[in-house]
């Protein structure tokens, strides 16, 4: 198999693209990816070069789209805008990329033959209060970044519908794990943590999430790439729901800090109050979570603490200037 992966030097698609070359030994991966500020070649060291080519190139780019998949037997779509906060900013960077930019990807898909996996996420179908989301659940996006997923989303099941392109959707809850971004949740307060920095809590911190740890997801991609049926959608939920301020607590405890760091500050706005997924359909083809959160944040905590070098160069760089807009306050200060 020679596979596209768009989006593959970002934080799951990196993770699934050492995993995937890992498991099989004559595969071949090209990644295509725009390098935005959240995709970096550094994610993709330690791969077996020879069967690793990347390409730099906006997934709406139909030229660049189409010369990368010459060859291909499948196209894997990470590539995206993916950060919540970021898309109540700037929502427009979210439409082109998660919407225009998977329809050009899914028209180079449907000429090439192949089949199109999309990556995408439990946040379109919106908020639950309590219960569980299905693949049946009605779509109810709230940000304008959940809405720019499920557009792609409708677009990749009305190729298949209309044309039947060969593609199928994955919808995950949130994943954590090595290489995550520093904007997002987890690895923000692992570090502003290590470095004795306040943690900003949104509202009262008593949002739930489903936490996934990325190695799992990976795992749940490939068997849904081989064994998944075309038209349909497979939601992978985590094992764990978690309060966020008990996720920001128990990370607290394991770098030795204690809970002054806490910060409450400004909600989200349109802030979703939990996400669940059932994980029942993807299990079905054989797939299961194995890493639980507890075990995932002891790894996810240690693997921080000992790559400075990789997360080091981002917190110096534009990542301060965003800090700074999104909190109100300079980060360390
Ligand atoms: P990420 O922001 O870490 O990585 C996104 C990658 O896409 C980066 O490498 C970036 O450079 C690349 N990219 C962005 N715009 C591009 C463009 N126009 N053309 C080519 N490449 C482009 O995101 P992530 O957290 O790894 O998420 C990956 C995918 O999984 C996304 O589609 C996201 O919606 C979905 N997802 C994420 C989570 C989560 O918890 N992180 C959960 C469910 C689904
Ligand atoms: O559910 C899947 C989604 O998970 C993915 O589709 C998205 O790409 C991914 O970014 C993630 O979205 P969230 O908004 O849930 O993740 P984030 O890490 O930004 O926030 C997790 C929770 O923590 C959320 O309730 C907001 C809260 N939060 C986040 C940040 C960055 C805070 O309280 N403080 C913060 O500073």
């Amino acid at each position: 198999m020679r596979l596209l992966v768009a989006g593959g030097a970002g934080f799951i698609g990196s993770t699934y693209v050492h995993r995937h070359l890992e498991e099989n030994p004559t595969d071949e991966i090209v990644v295509l990816d725009k390098l935005t500020y959240a995709g970096r070649r550094e994610n993709l060291e330690g791969v077996d070069a020879a069967r690793l080519s990347l390409v730099e190139a906006d997934i709406a780019d139909a030229t660049a789209v189409r010369d990368a998949i010459a060859g291909c037997d499948a196209v894997v779509n990470f590539a995206a805008e993916s950060h919540v906060d970021r898309s109540i900013t700037d929502p427009g960077a979210f439409i082109q990329t998660d919407v225009f930019g998977t329809y050009v990807l899914l028209e180079a898909a449907r000429d090439a033959g192949i089949r199109h996996l999309q990556i995408s996420t439990d946040e379109v179908y919106g908020s639950i209060e309590e219960g569980t989301f299905t693949e049946r659940s009605p779509l109810d996006p709230s940000s304008p970044y959940s809405a720019s997923k499920a557009g792609g989303d409708l677009i990749v099941s009305a190729f298949h519908h209309t044309y039947g392109t060969d593609a199928l959707i994955t919808r995950a809850s949130n994943n954590f794990g090595p290489r995550q971004h520093p904007e997002k949740l987890i690895p923000l307060t692992i570090l502003n943590a290590l470095a004795g920095d306040e943690i900003p809590v949104y509202g009262d911190g008593m949002q739930v999430r489903n936490w996934l740890y990325a190695e799992d997801f990976a795992a749940a991609i490939d068997v849904v790439l081989e064994r998944g049926e075309a038209g349909q959608v497979y939601n992978v939920g985590g094992p764990d729901e978690k309060p966020n301020i008990e996720v920001v607590k128990r990370i607290l405890e394991l770098t030795g800090r204690d809970e002054s760091l806490i910060t409450y500050v400004t909600d989200r706005l349109g802030h979703d109050r939990r996400y669940s997924l059932s994980a029942e359909r993807t299990e079905s083809l054989g797939w299961k979570a194995a890493v639980g959160f507890d075990e995932g944040i002891e790894r996810t905590v240690a693997w921080y603490r000992d790559n400075e070098a990789w997360w080091g160069p981002i917190r110096s760089g534009e990542y301060r200037e965003y800090y700074e807009r999104q909190y109100g306050r300079k980060l360390g200060s």
